[in-house]
């Protein structure tokens, strides 16, 4: 699988570092979680070569580098995060004009195009106007066209946002699957989407990589230092900031909290990827 490496990659925009100095790698099924403003798309418009970077290097699998674009470019397919096409054309026409566009001849495009409608489950809604189409659909479809041409690297901004329950459990899936068998990196601030989706995270705040590991090495972070347990509103409001959630049952609260810092104490639940995104976003502040 494809492997993008980042050098010392820094972005300001006119007086405000966006981007500080990020030296990771991106291989698998990739989350990139950080809160609103922490630089999610600034990276991925970087990797999808839209902007350029101030400083810094990234190659893809040590040889192509991003000096060199089309060659980039021929890798990468991208799902942005305000994702629209021509409203009054059918998927169809849409995904044609698009592979057109990219350079595949018809007859190969109308074929790669038909077999994308199937893995996507858009067979029955082809013929249908992009304006007729759900969020999940406009999605899916937006995957379709980022998928053309078989690229090997796919870069996903935002993919959950604005979808329903169900369309949202449908989608994840679907990113799953597609993750099997290249590298996709996904920007998301649902914690749950990258939990389901993905094996490796990382971790921006305000521009910085905090965290970059295996899924299960961000659990660990947090291992025995969680508590669950049933508090009076005033027990709770006493812990307020160590407090990751809290659930009203009668004139009780169960409430998740983070263990006292000094403590040594080791305590037996089970950690998950939101408590360790919680403990680091949070610290320091
Ligand atoms: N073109 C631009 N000019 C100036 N500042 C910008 C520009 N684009 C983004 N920014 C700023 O850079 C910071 C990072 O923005 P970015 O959109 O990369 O964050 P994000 O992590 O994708 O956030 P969100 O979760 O809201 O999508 C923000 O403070 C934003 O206001
Ligand atoms: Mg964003």
């Amino acid at each position: 699988m494809e492997r993008i490496h980042l050098k010392e990659v820094s972005k300001t925009y006119k007086d405000k570092q966006v981007l500080k100095n990020l030296t990771f790698d991106i291989q698998g099924s990739f989350g990139l979680l950080g809160p609103n403003g922490a630089g999610k798309t600034t990276l991925m418009r970087i990797l999808t070569t839209l902007i350029p970077a101030d400083t810094g290097e990234i190659t893809i699998n040590d040889q192509v580098s991003w000096d060199n674009q089309n060659a980039v470019r021929s890798y990468i397919g991208y799902l942005p995060q305000h994702f629209s096409l021509y409203k009054n054309m059918t998927v169809n026409e849409c995904l044609l004009h698009l592979a057109i566009l990219k350079g595949i001849k018809k007859p190969e495009a109308e074929a790669e195009i038909a077999s994308l409608l199937q893995e996507m489950n858009l067979q029955e809604h082809k013929k249908k106007k992009i304006k007729q189409l759900s969020g999940g659909m406009l999605r899916r479809v937006g995957i379709a066209q980022a998928l053309l041409g078989n690229p090997p690297l796919l870069i996903v901004d935002e993919p959950t946002v604005g979808l329903d329950i169900e369309e949202r459990v449908r989608f994840r899936n679907l990113l799953r699957k597609i993750g099997r068998n290249r590298t996709i990196l996904i920007s998301t601030h649902i914690v749950e989407d990258v939990e389901i989706t993905c094996d490796y995270i990382g971790i921006l705040k305000q521009g910085e990589l905090i965290f970059t590991g295996r899924k299960e090495e961000l659990k660990s972070l947090v291992k025995g230092k969680i508590r669950e347990e049933y508090l009076t509103p005033d027990e709770a409001d006493a812990i307020q900031n160590r407090v990751i959630s809290l659930k009203q049952e009668n004139d009780k609260y169960l409430v998740r909290y983070f263990v006292d810092e000094q403590s040594e104490e080791q305590t037996d639940v089970s950690p998950t990827i939101e408590d360790a995104y919680l403990f680091l976003t949070r610290k320091g502040e």
